[in-house]
């Protein structure tokens, strides 16, 4: 998200480099089966010369689904606008966007989990019946003058499913969770990457930027990016095995792609709490760090690697965790 570029007030794109951004189904890696879904489906809108269904893709950050949403747009031959729930304050904001979509076209709306509840409800009857109701006058002079739109596709992209409201939810036809990438996919992605940037590489620099990205598209390219940096000073260019042990080292990321963020979260736990269970706000405020943010970015990847586990009572720092940070493991009173 810091990387996010506004442009034009609320329209935003939020890829550092565009280059990098596949265009097709065939250049998008990864993602197998909710490809292969999405494909299909706007493959038989096409054939139907309808709008395709509203599609809600939702998972961790940096998994590509802003990439997705434009590969679904640019398939489907139509424009994209996209804008950043939190960003629309107005129902007046998304009503002049709305209007100005031409048949087909696609909105896309980052984190709309944040939309303001009363922009909310206008894509409502925009989504169900391509029609918005827009007040005009005050008090007693009120009106509501029913407008119509063109039939365009809604794609939303959420870090939290489970913050959607229900009515929002069940008014997508197409609802797909993102994973984490392979390390095999995450090679492929970053291959493609030093091509479009020109730089030679060593077959094992790959191997080990995939190994520390943690299964996330986003984070390759940018590690990439620094290692390409070093390899400009130290190996005119070259990016050999070394350089990047190098860099990412001097960027404080283990071999399994652990921050120091990552890193002071389960200490914290192990060293203040036993290794828990403890609350979520209770590590955050000692640790200095949004709860949210621990959530959405660092809590996901932790647990599928098997460092954490969410318990009723809490999280607690699992063994595998322990012998990682190469700490003692005396068990979990849990
Ligand atoms: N960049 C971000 N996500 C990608 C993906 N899935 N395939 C190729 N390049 C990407």
């Amino acid at each position: 998200m810091d990387e996010r570029i506004i442009s034009n007030n609320l329209l935003i794109d939020d890829e550092v480099d565009v280059t990098l951004r596949p265009k097709s189904f065939g250049e998008y890696i990864g993602q197998k089966d909710v490809k292969e879904m999405v494909e299909i489906a706007v493959k038989a809108a096409k054939m139907r010369n309808e709008s395709l269904d509203h599609v809600l893709l939702y998972g961790p950050p940096g998994l590509g689904k802003t990439t997705l949403a434009q590969v679904i747009a640019n398939e489907l031959g139509v424009n994209i606008k996209s804008l950043s729930g939190p960003t629309i304050e107005r129902t007046g904001d998304l009503a002049a966007i709305l209007t100005s979509l031409e048949p087909g076209d696609v909105l896309f709306i980052d984190e709309i989990h944040r939309l303001p509840k009363i922009v909310e409800e206008i894509l409502y009857s925009s989504m169900e019946d391509y029609v918005i109701d827009i007040v005009v006058g005050k008090d007693s002079g009120a009106k509501s003058i029913r407008v119509d739109l063109a039939p365009f596709t809604l794609i939303g992209a959420t870090t939290r499913f489970g913050d959607l409201t229900g009515p929002l939810r069940d008014r997508f036809g197409i609802v797909h969770k993102l994973e984490f990438y392979s390390d095999a996919e995450l090679e492929i992605i970053c291959q493609r990457t030093a091509k479009i940037y020109d730089c030679q590489t060593e077959p094992q620099a790959i191997v080990e930027l995939a190994k520390r990205s943690r299964g996330t598209p986003r984070i390759v390219n940018r590690l990439f990016r620094r290692v390409r940096d070093f390899a400009d000073i130290l190996s005119e260019g070259l990016i050999t095995l070394e350089v990047t042990k190098t860099a990412l080292q001097k960027l404080k990321i283990d071999e399994l792609g652990l921050d120091n963020k990552d890193r002071e979260y389960l200490l914290g736990i192990i060293e203040k709490y036993h290794g828990g269970p403890v609350g979520l706000d209770t590590i955050a405020t000692s640790i200095s760090e949004d709860a949210g943010t621990l959530e959405d970015v660092y809590e996901p990847f932790l647990i599928q690697k098997g460092f954490i586990s969410r318990t009723p009572r809490g999280r607690v720092v699992t063994e595998k965790a322990y012998r990682h940070l190469k700490k003692s493991y005396q068990g979990s009173l849990f």
